[in-house]
């Protein structure tokens, strides 16, 4: 990077987390499907070939418990512990989620001890120094939505604006910025396009009503938010995808213009209006070569995604006709052996860099995640942290590209 050059002034700095990957002791949809999907998940597990650094960690992929969230890194309770070395690694900000499932266990009623937590949250954030940027729905569903039909149920945007508007009254004084989804475009598509996630609906009807229930969703929370708290920064967490047509061939260029219709502007598109900021999740890159993902893959993290910091530049760029401020809200990668961390965020910062110089109005940058956690139907082997967790202790240990991700930091802020 470019020594002379500074992040804007304000640039948040930090990382992110989500309830269900770090709190434990959940009870939502993921949680019970968890319990009957476990056994099976390890089991197909065996006929994968596993890297000896993934396979002597505990849990390994091939032990049912790795797919459990069951305690997870207990951040529950470990949460001021945990800010605390986040603080210490020069974090000014944090993302994290407030467990939908924890504050209205049965519906239309709030549980005043969990609204309690996530205040004591907020404000431990807040005594560090820390912005907290709050996700409303990443992903988890209480039980009695779910057997509505979860985010297909009837009333679903009805239930998520008044679940928003909520968390809105109450927090209104200690939050800005509000995320109220977490990739919607993600969750559609696991849950209901290849139907390997919770609920197990694979239909493209089910898909696509389910894209228009979250537009809807978001909407409404948008509406609701504003009304009670005026000064609220409102966006959601989109995932958008690099997509590149390579060698500019004909058929390429068409493929790719319909998956960044569909897959990085079509939701955007639709809540213009209803959006303060842009949060940008990114982690891929697809080359399109008569067909998607034929990428080169000379790098490639635990997970066997491929690490090409160069398209957070040009996803970036692609956003920047909305004309909205942008905060990077995930970028990440597994890598439990931590020899990849410290590269990546530099190019990828690079990459940040880059785009603010070329007009982009880039405001933050949260890597995923700040703790090792609970990867959704991956288990706990993929070790995304900032943080190690060792899983049989609980204990952290700050991991070398974290205290290089602070000198980044210390250098380049004003
Ligand atoms: C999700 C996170 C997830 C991360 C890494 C994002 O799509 O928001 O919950 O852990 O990617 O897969």
């Amino acid at each position: 990077m470019n020594n002379t050059r500074k992040f804007p002034e304000g640039f948040l700095w930090g990382a992110a987390t989500s309830a269900h990957q770090v709190e434990g002791g959940m009870c939502n949809d993921w949680s019970e499907w968890e319990r009957e999907t476990a056994k099976s998940l390890a089991q197909n597990a065996k006929s994968k070939k596993w890297a000896r650094h993934i396979m002597e960690k505990y849990p390994s992929p091939l032990e049912k418990e790795n797919y459990i969230s069951a305690q997870a890194v207990d951040h529950y309770n470990r949460y001021e512990e945990d800010f605390d070395l986040a603080k210490s690694l020069g974090h000014t900000a944090h993302r994290f989620s407030v467990e939908w499932s924890r504050i209205e266990p049965k519906e239309g009623e709030f549980n005043k001890k969990e609204i309690e937590h996530y205040r004591a949250v907020i404000q431990a954030l807040r005594t560090r120094g820390m912005e907290p940027l709050v996700t409303l729905w990443h992903w988890t569903i209480p039980l009695w939505l779910r057997d509505k039909g979860g985010v297909n149920a009837k009333k679903f945007s009805y239930y998520f604006a008044r679940f928003a508007g909520k968390m809105a009254e109450e927090y209104k004084n200690d939050v800005t910025y509000w995320i109220t989804l977490n990739e919607p475009n993600v969750h559609t598509g696991h849950a209901y396009g290849q139907g390997t996630w919770p609920p197990h609906k694979r239909s493209p009807f089910s898909y696509m009503y389910a894209v228009g229930a979250l537009l809807h969703a978001h909407r409404d929370a948008f509406n609701t938010i504003k009304r009670s708290c005026p000064k609220a920064q409102i966006g959601i967490a989109k995932n958008n995808i690099y997509f590149e047509a390579y060698k500019g061939r004909m058929v390429n260029n068409i493929l790719k213009y319909m998956a960044d219709w569909w897959w990085n502007k079509y939701f955007l598109d639709r809540i213009q209006d209803y959006q303060h900021f842009i949060g940008l999740n990114h982690y891929f890159h697809n080359r399109i070569n008569y067909g998607f993902n034929k990428n080169e893959n000379k790098n490639i993290s635990d997970m066997g995604w491929e690490l090409y910091p160069e398209s957070l530049y040009r996803v970036l760029m692609d956003l920047k006709k909305y004309k909205k401020p942008i905060f990077v809200t995930e970028n990440g990668l597994a890598d439990a052996r931590d020899i990849m961390r410290t590269e990546f965020i530099r190019s990828s910062l690079h990459s940040v860099l880059r785009a603010i110089d070329s007009g982009v109005d880039v405001r933050g940058y949260l890597y995923w995640s700040l703790l090792d956690n609970f990867e959704w139907d991956k288990g706990f082997w993929p070790r995304f942290g900032l943080i190690e967790i060792d899983y049989k202790t609980l204990k952290r240990t700050v991991r070398q590209s974290a205290w290089e991700y602070k000198k980044i930091i210390d250098e380049y802020k004003i």
